[in-house]
């Protein structure tokens, strides 16, 4: 799980976005391994903070961008992949309460299931949207140099 690989969706920004999601989570998924052991630090919440507020901030703001890019291409399938979204959303809406209350055991069971769920979604849901938002950009770029 160390090298997490996941699919090129066509536009640069969400690329980015999706390998700094994975890294987020990768890094939220190393301090829960810990917790497997132990009770954590006190320092050891702090950076779990620091990490939940970063991968939770840009969740949001990935999921805004590219609900905002489908729609401005029409994409048939928009609701299920905003349902998608919103299913993680509520996700880490738990495990934010779950992290405030230190309930660090209960975060430990979390921590597989974000990594499964990005890459699979970024996989396998996001890729489908790749061909539109190539076909889009083509559209505009033609319209831009009339
Ligand atoms: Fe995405
Ligand atoms: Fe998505």
């Amino acid at each position: 799980m160390n090298d997490l690989t996941v699919a090129n969706v066509g536009n640069d920004r969400f690329n980015r976005d999706h390998e700094r999601l994975l890294f987020y989570v990768q890094e939220f998924t190393r301090l829960c391994t810990r917790f497997r052991l132990r009770t954590p630090f006190p320092d050891e919440w702090d950076q779990m903070d620091a990490i939940f507020v970063r991968l939770e901030k840009y969740t949001r703001v990935h999921f805004k961008e590219e609900e905002r890019a489908m729609e401005g291409f029409a994409y048939p399938a928009l609701s299920d992949h905003r349902e998608q979204h919103q299913h993680l959303v509520n996700v880490l809406a738990d495990l934010k309460v779950k992290i405030k209350n230190r309930e660090f055991q209960a975060i430990g069971t979390v921590k597989q299931f974000l990594i499964e769920w990005l890459t699979h979604h970024i996989n396998h849901t996001d890729t489908q949207y790749s061909p539109y938002l190539q076909k889009g950009h083509a559209a505009s770029a033609v319209h831009q140099s009339h």
